[in-house]
């Protein structure tokens, strides 16, 4: 569908998804869900290893997506696949004619996120990433919260997070935690990938989402892990509107938190939200509140802005040009530091196995509170290298 009119908005958008497997599967049963709901009609799935019997019968299967769009004519493409096939696909789609949700990170450089934002003018389609704290309103009323100076002047945003993952996180695919494959960029890292969306979600409360609103971004990036990429890594960036943000995060925790924090520093108060569970905590004038909020559907959004424009999109890909910003320093940085042996102890087994980088929750907090990178506050892990101690 090329243009907007009242007639197609009126019926239920056609949809197609790339990647039915991991993050693709719960996709596939959103869709599945507004299908039933009468929203959409779920067409064809473009995945080169087959879907299970999770899938209706009328529901085409196709091994690649351009294949699949040279068969059947879609509304809404969603793509859930490897980081690196992100913006080859998003093209094609655009190019269709179809509008896209596409998974986060949105691109794997910046050069490649600047080629989408031309096709994209170009095809006059519509591109949403999928970071759904776009969706929070926890994070939107934060983002009020901060524009309307209800904190007080801005000392900084902090955000952290501190995971488990084990040996089969990083088994899972071959893309994953890979800087780069067979010659292309990957640049799936803790900061990039499972932690994007606390850096988008930064960016976002400051109203610094664009590409063109972050100054400056300097990386610490680590890793405990036998990958390519960080696993533990804290990222500086500083706005165009003079905010200091600091992301600091770990896959190699003592204890799994699942709850990342977004903490934003204000003369008069301090917020602290828990983006994956839309929790908004805000201490003003010593009185704390804590509120739960509800969450917008990202691909609800898109429809409902394909059926009324005035609808505002909720995370358009031009905005999420700042975070692109962040995985362009990390693409570009030198290759994370390993962590000396002896502050990793390792627990499990096989594909249970995983470090535990020493007091990394006492790092990883501090860094986030007082907005400063790991080796500035001194973690013996950032400033203490083996090489160091054995020459
Ligand atoms: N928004 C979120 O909270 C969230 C959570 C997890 C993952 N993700 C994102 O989802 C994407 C997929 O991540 P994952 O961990 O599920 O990866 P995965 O490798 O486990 O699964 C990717 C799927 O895509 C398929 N695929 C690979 N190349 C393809 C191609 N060219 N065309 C069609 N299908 C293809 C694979 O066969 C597989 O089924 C990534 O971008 C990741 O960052 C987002």
């Amino acid at each position: 569908m090329i243009g907007w009119d009242a007639a197609t908005a009126s019926r239920p958008a056609t949809v197609a998804l790339a990647g039915v497997h991991g993050h693709g599967a719960t996709h596939l049963r959103h869709v599945i869900k507004l299908a039933t709901e009468g929203r959409v009609r779920l067409l064809a799935v473009a995945d080169p290893r087959p879907p299970g019997d999770e899938l209706p019968p009328d529901v085409a299967v196709y091994a690649d997506l351009r294949e699949l769009l040279a068969a059947v004519e879609v509304d809404v493409v969603v793509i859930s696949t490897p980081i690196q096939t992100h913006v080859p696909l998003a093209e094609l789609a655009l190019r269709s004619g179809a509008d896209v949700l596409l998974e986060k990170p949105p691109a794997a450089s910046l050069a490649e996120f600047e080629h989408l934002v031309s096709v994209i003018e170009e095809t006059g389609r519509i591109c949403q990433v999928g970071f759904q704290v776009a969706g929070s309103r926890a994070a939107r009323t934060l983002a009020e919260l901060v524009a309307d100076g209800s904190l007080g002047e801005l000392r900084g945003i902090g955000a952290i997070g501190t995971w488990v993952r084990t040996a089969q996180y990083w088994q899972r695919a071959r893309w994953a935690g890979r800087r780069s494959l067979d010659g292309i960029d990957v640049v799936d890292g803790a900061v990039t990938n499972p932690f994007a969306h606390a850096t988008a979600a930064a960016l976002m409360i400051d109203g610094s989402g664009r590409a063109d609103q972050v100054e400056s971004v300097e990386t610490e990036l680590f890793r405990a892990n036998p990958i390519e990429s960080d696993d533990t890594s804290a990222v500086r960036v500083v706005t165009s509107r003079g905010t200091t943000v600091v992301t600091a995060l770990t896959l190699c925790a003592d204890q799994n938190d699942p709850e990342p924090m977004v903490i934003v520093h204000g003369s008069e108060g301090r917020a602290v939200l828990r983006y994956s569970v839309d929790r908004l905590s805000l201490t003003i004038n010593g009185r704390t509140s804590d509120t739960q909020y509800g969450r917008d559907d990202l691909l609800e959004n898109l429809l409902d802005h394909r059926a009324d424009p005035s609808v505002p999109l909720l995370a358009p890909f031009a905005e999420t040009g700042g975070f692109t910003r962040v995985v362009e320093a990390v693409r570009v940085a030198p290759a994370p530091l390993e962590i000396p042996a002896r502050f990793i102890r390792w627990d499990g087994d096989g594909p249970e196995r995983r470090p535990i980088v020493a007091e990394v929750e006492k790092w990883v907090t501090r860094a986030g509170e007082e907005l400063a990178l790991f080796s500035e506050l001194g973690a013996p892990w950032a400033i203490e290298r083996d090489d160091e101690e054995h020459g």
